[in-house]
């Protein structure tokens, strides 16, 4: 089902509720009304509508001085040239300095208060998640806002950091810091992937927003929560990898997409007596 369009026209809640009614089907109504055990999977298009470029989707890829993103987001990158990575992350730093979450990270953040069981995984760095209030987050891929030292491993939050010849000392041992980000080649933060796939595999109700699913291991995310029996939303303008293995795949945006699930449940026009009949 595509929204594309429709949203514009939202002019009350009256009209919202119209919409949710049409777009969001009664099956997945249902399931998010009775839903205990919730997990969300973000990717980078949750935040495109604060402004955060997406490194895919819309056939674009994100490049910096002439590298591709994955170049200058990598182990090797770091390797020889960290001042150069540092450089690329407090570029992308201030521009999300001006940021703020959208309705599809204010909507997340609302469920955490309405499911038993919730859990929030995303591939995101940006933190918009937190500033719209969210907690606990299964941050797989590191944060922007952070910052590690090589030698001692001591984390630092970096607004708190000088950088003066390019790259900051740590406070602790004097060594190096990097970015607290997962960069390409490396692994994971510990236990931040295997805790995400337990929470898929004993959720009930999965939903993939903006994420091309292209990046292992976060893209088995969906299909764990698939083989454990949950039902797998995803919410994309775009078709990716793992919309074939979805229950229903809700194509627009989220920040148009997700709020129409906010939508009062005994406001669903009656069908959800059905459900419960
Ligand atoms: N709402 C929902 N989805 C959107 C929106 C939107 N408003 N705008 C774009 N998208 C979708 C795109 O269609 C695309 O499928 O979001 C996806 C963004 O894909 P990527 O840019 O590849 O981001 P992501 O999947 O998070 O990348 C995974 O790769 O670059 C590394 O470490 C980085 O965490 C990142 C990982």
């Amino acid at each position: 089902m595509r929204l594309a369009g429709r949203f514009a026209n939202i002019r009350s809640s009256e009209s919202m509720q119209a919409i949710a009614n049409e777009f969001i089907s009664e099956e997945l109504r249902g399931r998010f009304h009775e839903a205990k055990n919730v997990l969300v999977l973000t990717g980078a298009g949750v935040s495109a509508e604060s402004g955060v470029p997406t490194f895919r989707g819309g056939g674009n890829t994100a490049v910096w001085k002439g590298m591709p993103f994955e170049v200058i987001s990598s182990a090797g990158m770091l390797a020889h040239d960290l001042p150069a990575v540092w450089e690329w992350f407090n570029y992308r730093r201030g521009l999300l300095e001006q940021l703020k979450p959208n309705p599809a990270h204010v909507a997340i953040a609302r469920w955490q208060d309405r499911f038993e069981n919730f859990a929030l995984v995303t591939q995101n760095i940006d933190g918009l998640h937190q500033a719209a209030g969210a907690r606990n987050v299964i941050e797989l891929h590191g944060s922007i806002w952070r910052a590690r030292c090589f030698d001692c491993g001591a984390r630092r939050e970096v607004r708190e950091l000088q950088f003066g010849d390019g790259v900051p000392e740590c406070f602790h041992c004097e060594g190096r810091l990097r970015p607290d980000v997962v960069l390409f080649g490396e692994m994971l933060p510990t236990g931040a992937y295997e805790n995400a796939a337990i929470r898929a595999g004993n959720c009930e109700l999965c939903f993939v927003v903006g994420t091309s699913a292209v990046v292992y291991p976060a893209a088995l995310i969906p299909e764990v929560a698939r083989a454990a029996g949950a039902y797998v939303v995803e919410v994309n303008p775009e078709r990716t990898p793992v919309s074939g293995l979805c229950d229903e795949v809700l194509t627009g945006k989220a920040g148009e997409i997700l709020p129409l699930l906010c939508q009062k449940p005994d406001r669903w026009g009656g069908q959800r007596s059905l459900r419960s009949a």
